[in-house]
């Protein structure tokens, strides 16, 4: 009986946390499997109510100043939540001049943006309402809009208990809803829980080159294959006015030109690649990295030539594809929205 027991627990314990974790809950959220909790703030928590309430404000184009961009319009479902441009356009066809990353995974990183300026989703969310070549509108004017519509009225009334809703729980839905925006489940993730055949050979010698001979989760580690801390790779250094990247945030000269290590998952979807959208393809990225990146005075004591032989190379994309998996496909656009 005793030692059952003690075997039971052992076995229990060397089964990998996200497996166990495969098994809903009523009332709770699931993750897909290879991704650790959702860790919901105390003063957001989740709710399936507040989720769709996200939903429908992600995608509805009335919070811009003209009706014609939704937060969707540069994190589209459709495109791994970006817009597979280098630069996003924004309100009266005006062209940023910063590529938009992936909505996907960002549940586990707090600080938001390629410079890290919002610290929450929640933060992050009211940027790009009042910012005038995205959605150029007004907080106010945001607020009052959505206050007019009845059937917003009734479901901030159920999810936050008040119809005088404000910025704040605007900004509450919508995070709630992208910490639902996840990937895992992918061929990576299963031959990880133990289905050997899940990568083909090209990707087990690909995931060699990653760990071991390039060093790659140096930054792009954990779950969601970043750290989500601020390196400089000289991405755009060589150009006249080149952006400032963490350096805008912190004022600190060792920190020009490094930005947020983004995720890898779904990474075949999110081209173009690097803040400034510069790199076309996965392969473009691989060369970038085995050449040691653009030299500058800030480039990161990590990104140095590579050395690698062709087949390194093709195995080191294949197994960047193999990070593609689900969870966030079923997140669509919302038939009909409150009226
Ligand atoms: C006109 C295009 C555009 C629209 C509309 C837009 N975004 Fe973005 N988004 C961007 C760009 C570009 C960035 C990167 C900006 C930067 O880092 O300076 C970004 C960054 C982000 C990030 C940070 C991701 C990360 O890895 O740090 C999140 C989250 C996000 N947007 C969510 C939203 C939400 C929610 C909305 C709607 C309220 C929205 N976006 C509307 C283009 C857009
Ligand atoms: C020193 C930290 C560091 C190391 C080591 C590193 N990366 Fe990165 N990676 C970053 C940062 C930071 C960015 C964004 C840089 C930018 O836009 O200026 C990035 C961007 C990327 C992108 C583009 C992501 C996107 O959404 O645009 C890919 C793909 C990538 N890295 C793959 C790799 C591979 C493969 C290796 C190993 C050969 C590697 N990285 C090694 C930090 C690192």
């Amino acid at each position: 009986m005793r030692s059952s027991l003690w075997m039971g627990t052992v076995a229990l314990a060397a089964v990998p946390f996200a497996l166990l974790n495969a098994q809903p809950k009523p009332g709770a959220f699931t993750v897909p499997r290879g991704l650790p909790p959702i860790v919901w703030p105390k003063d957001n928590p989740y709710s399936a109510a507040k989720v769709e309430l996200g939903r429908l404000l992600y995608f509805d184009k009335r919070i811009s100043a003209d009706g014609t961009l939704s937060c969707a319009t540069c994190h589209h479902p459709a495109k791994g939540f970006t817009d597979q441009a280098q630069f996003s356009t924004g309100i009266k066809g005006q062209v940023g001049g910063i590529n938009s990353p992936t909505v996907i995974n960002r549940a586990y990183g707090a600080i938001q943006f390629w410079d890290g300026r919002a610290s929450s989703l929640e933060d992050q969310a009211v940027g790009p309402m009042a910012n005038p070549i995205e959605m150029g509108n007004t907080h106010p004017v945001v607020v009052e809009t959505l206050r007019k519509i009845p059937g917003y009225r009734a479901r901030f009334k159920s999810v936050f208990g008040t119809e005088d809703f404000t910025l704040d729980h605007i900004a509450k839905a919508i995070a709630t809803f992208e910490r639902t925006v996840l990937s895992g489940n992918s061929p990576y993730d299963k031959y990880k829980l133990g289905n050997k055949a899940a990568l083909n050979a090209s990707q087990v010698r690909g995931m060699d080159v990653f760990f071991n001979k390039a060093k790659c989760d140096q930054c792009h580690e954990g779950a969601s294959f970043t750290l989500n801390s601020f390196h400089n790779l000289g991405v755009g250094q060589d150009k006249a006015s080149p952006e400032p990247g963490r350096f805008a945030v912190t004022k600190n000269p060792a920190d020009f030109g490094a930005f947020k290590t983004p995720t890898l998952r779904e990474i075949e979807h999110t081209f173009p690649y690097m803040h400034d959208g510069s790199l076309k393809t996965l392969e473009e990225v691989v060369e970038y990295y085995d050449k040691g990146g653009i030299p500058n005075k800030n480039l990161d004591e990590r990104i140095k030539k590579l050395n690698l032989t062709a087949q390194d190379k093709a195995d080191l994309v294949a197994f960047m594809k193999s990070l593609s998996g689900t969870g966030w496909q079923q997140l669509t656009e919302p038939k009909e929205f409150p009226k």
